[in-house]
This record gives structure tokens, sequence and C-alpha cells, in this order.
């Protein structure tokens, strides 16, 4: 199926703003305030310190490693005027993000990220989140998986035509364009490549924009930026975009997509109405594109910094698959495929910090955190943590299987809390086995006959954005096995 063109013409953005403020303001719980003077203070750094270890560019996640080598519980400090806890111990984290789940509420960042995803499951609260998490979780059943997973392999295959022997390229935005497909032909049965190609631009602009909000909150929404501007205008693009989608899907029927799904899903009767399909649409493209591509990204980058793993991972391939097209049920025989996905997952955490704000006071570690303050655990810290892993940070993927050479996600024996790409309870990601399947089914695919080779001198320092990146992409050669 192709979609109409995109509109050409300028959308309105004082309308696009007046809807962006309507989202952001919408919020299932009242947001509680830290107005209190009594509260717990355990050592961390100053507001100054914290500030610039938060906003400067590309230091978050360092700034991170730094507290949990410093704090080892956890750390205080004010951030923008607000009490923030840094968790920086695997108990401590465990006890706020899984046993008071239900205590907390999303932080800063996502709240304003709901100017672009209104109020789908990344960003709505309580009662309505619980519900339409009910409503999308068959779009996500293992048999879905199995159907999406041959359009995955498909579409890599496809893909694949585009790689010749030499071509130096981006591989971040190569990887980037794959997911894009695969997500807009599981989600949308559509070619978002082609016709729509408007669509990764507006992405683009969008997640770019979404970086800053990320960190500093919703407050950046007012601030008439060309930054806050473009993501607008794209916003605004995006959601003509889904509308029309969702207009030719409810004509046409069941389209065995993601999109067809929501829309006939239904509790005691009642459905998604088409803004909640929008929003429920838009968050799963925003949520699940990126992710993998930036996955996919630091796997290339590894194996050509590591030609000796990247042997290893050859040796399965070549005798699981032998050149053949693989399939869902090769999942449980590509135990290394998958190893080198994790191990790529842990040292480069595609999303590098989660963030609640707590509904009531919690006990942790003996410090009483006051109901309002934000708190926050960051993968990126914990992952690379040398108090949890051996040679903390070396790559290497053998790690991850077991006794019996299967792939387990507990075989580096490390606490429950010190490793957390998807996220935790019922806030964990609805997308983890689709993004498992997509990423060793299409390195599967393509590490049969490809080495790409990182280019000398390529800077690959991660930066964070709304996805850990990098500044200047991944520029790679391709080289034929
Ligand atoms: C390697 C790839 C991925 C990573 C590392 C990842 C990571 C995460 C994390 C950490 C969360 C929790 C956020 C929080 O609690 O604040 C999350 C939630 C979510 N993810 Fe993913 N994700 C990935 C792929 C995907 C894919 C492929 C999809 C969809 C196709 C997806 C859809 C979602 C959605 C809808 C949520 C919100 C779930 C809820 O709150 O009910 N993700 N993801």
């Amino acid at each position: 199926m192709t979609i109409a063109e995109p509109d050409s013409a300028t959308p309105d953005i004082k309308a696009a703003a007046r809807l962006a403020q309507e989202r952001v303001s919408h919020s299932d719980v009242p947001i509680p305030h830290d107005r209190r003077r009594d509260i717990a203070r355990p050592p961390g750094p100053s507001p100054l310190r914290a500030l610039r270890g938060m906003a400067a560019p590309g230091a978050a996640p360092w700034f991170m490693i730094g507290l949990e080598r410093t704090y080892p519980v956890m750390a205080h400090m004010r951030l923008m005027g607000e009490h923030a806890y840094a968790l920086t111990d695997p108990a401590a984290i465990v006890e706020v993000f899984i046993d008071h789940g239900r205590q907390t509420m999303k932080g800063r960042g996502l709240q304003g990220a709901k100017a672009v995803l209104g109020n789908g499951l990344l960003t709505s609260e309580g009662e309505v989140h619980l519900r339409n998490r009910r409503l999308v979780q068959p779009a996500f059943h293992r048999d879905r998986i199995a159907a999406y997973a041959a359009d995955m392999v498909s579409l890599a295959e496809a893909h694949e035509a585009s790689w010749s022997e030499g071509r130096t390229f981006d591989m971040q935005a190569d990887m980037a364009a794959l997911t894009l497909a695969i997500v807009g032909r599981t989600l949308f049965g559509v070619d978002l490549r082609g016709d729509a190609r408007e669509v990764g631009d507006a992405l683009e602009a969008l997640l770019s924009g979404m970086g800053t909000r990320l960190l500093l909150g919703p407050q950046v929404l007012r601030i008439p930026t060309p930054a806050r501007r473009r993501a607008l205008e794209a916003s605004a693009r995006m959601d003509a975009m889904v509308q029309r989608i969702i207009d030719e899907h409810r004509a046409m029927g069941d389209n065995g997509d993601m999109l067809s799904m929501l829309l006939a899903a239904q509790e005691e009767g009642v459905g998604l109405d088409d803004a909640q399909v929008r929003d429920e649409a838009m968050t799963l493209v925003m949520a699940g594109h990126e992710t993998t591509a930036m996955t996919l990204t630091w796997t290339w980058m590894l194996l050509s910094q590591h030609p000796e793993r990247a042997e290893w991972l050859h040796e399965e391939l070549d005798a699981v698959l032998a050149g053949r097209t693989p399939t869902m049920a090769d999942m449980a025989s590509l135990p290394r495929t998958r190893a080198v996905v994790a191990e790529a997952i842990r040292l480069y955490p595609p999303a590098w910090i989660q963030g609640r704000r707590l509904l009531a006071d919690v006990e942790v570690a003996g410090w009483t955190i006051p109901a309002g303050a934000l708190t926050f655990a960051s993968q990126f810290a914990l992952h690379r943590s040398p108090r949890w892993w051996e040679s903390s940070l070396a790559f290497r993927p053998q790690r991850w299987i077991d006794a019996d050479g299967a792939f387990s996600e507990d075989a580096p024996g490390q606490p429950r809390g010190a490793w957390f790409p998807f996220g935790w309870g019922n806030r964990r990601c609805i997308g983890e086995q689709f993004a498992w399947t997509e990423a060793t089914l299409v390195l599967a695919t393509l590490a049969q006959r490809w080495a790409p080779q990182l280019m000398p001198g390529a800077d690959v320092t991660p930066m964070p954005a709304v996805t850990l990146r990098t500044r200047n992409g991944m520029p790679m050669v391709l080289r034929r096995r």
C-alpha cells in the first residue's frame, strides 16, 4: 500500500503550539510538588555542578558515571529548583522503580515529550495508561511478533541491495532508514521510505528537538527557538500524515498490521478514539524506531573494533544459517547473535537514563525521599559499573552465554537493578520482544555476508539525545566477508 503525499503547505505554527501545550498540560494524575524544607539530603553535587553535569552538551552520561562512583547508593541535588535524587545502587533502584513503581509518575522529560506523543503509552499515567496498555498489548503477542519477523527479514534483505563493496556511508542514518521501514511496514502497512520520505525528516526534527526537553523539562516549549519551530512543524506534518493513514485504515478494514489492531481493540465495547490511536501510533514510531537503529549501529561499531568477536559471531551464522534467510524459528539457535546485541545494549544502552517523580514519600536506604521529588537512574552508569560487571568496559558477548550454551540475561551474574535496558514493571518496554527479534534477525541477515569497518579516526563519542547516539553519525566502509 502507498500513502498520499504529505501536505506541502506550511503548517499553522500557532495552532501546533496550542495543541502541543494542551497535550503537555494534560496529566492523568495530579503532579505533587516538593515544597517541604525538612527533607532528606544525602550527600551530592552542588546545584551548579548538577546543572552543568546534566545540561552541558554531551556531559550527562559521564556525569551519571561520576555520581555512581562517588555516591554508591544515592546522591541528592537541587536541579532547576527541584529536589532530585540520583539512584546509584541496584537495590535502591529496585525499591523505587519496582517496589514503589505504582507510587511514581514519569519525570520531567517525558512530561515534555507529551507535546509530541500526547497521551500515548510512554507518557500517559494511572488508569488511562493501564487500560491503553491492555488494549495495545495484543499487537505485541508472540504470534504477531512472528508475523512481523518475516517483514523484518525481507526488509533487511531488500535494504541489503543498496550495500556494495567499498561504499562509505553513515551507518547510523542507514540503520535508521531500515528500522523506519520496518516500523512503517509492521505498524502502518506502508512503505515510509518511498512516498512519505518526509516522515524521516520530521522524526529527525522531533527527536533532535526533544533531546533538550528531556533534560530541561516542558517549560522550554514556550521559548521561541528555531528548534522549537522545526519540532512543531514536524509534529503538525506527522499529525496530518498519521490521521490520513488512520482514515485509510478505517475505510479498508483489517490490514494485518499493528494499526489495524489498535483500531479494532475494545474493552467492554469501548475502543480507542482517533486522538488516542494517533498518540499510540506516534509513540510506537518514536519509541520503536531510533532505539533499535542505535542498537544495531553500536553493534556494527563494536564488531568492527573487535574482529575476534566478529569471527565468533560469523562461526555461528555460518553453522546455523549457511547462507539461508533467517526466520523467527532460528532465534533460539542464534545465542551468539543475541549475545552480541545484548553486549552492545549493555555498553551503549539506547535508553540511557530513566526518571520518575514520586507520588508519595518513599523510604530508600534509610532516607525518606519526599512526594514530589524527582528520582532517576542511569542505565549507562549501572551497565558500565565495575561493581557489578567483570571487565565492565570490555566488549565480551560471551558473558551472556550460560553453561548450556544458551543465551541468558542472567548469565553474567549481575544483581537485579544493574541491568535494565527496557525498564521495569508495568512501565516496562512493550516493544522489548519486538526489539530483540528485530535486532537479532537483522544482524543475522546482514552479518552473514558483510563485515562493515569503522572509518579510521571517526569520532564515536556517545552523545545523549532522546537515545544515546553519536555527534556525527557512524562513518563506516562496507566490506564483504
Ligand atoms: C533496543 C530497543 C529498545 C529499547 C532499549 C527500549 C527501551 C525502553 C525503555 C527503557 C522503556 C521504559 C521507559 C520508562 O519507563 O520511562 C520503554 C518503554 C516503551 N517502549 Fe521501548 N525500547 C526499545 C524498543 C521499542 C520498540 C521496538 C517499541 C515498539 C515497536 C517500543 C515501544 C515502547 C513503548 C510503547 C513504551 C512505553 C511502555 C509503557 O509505559 O507502557 N520500544 N522502552
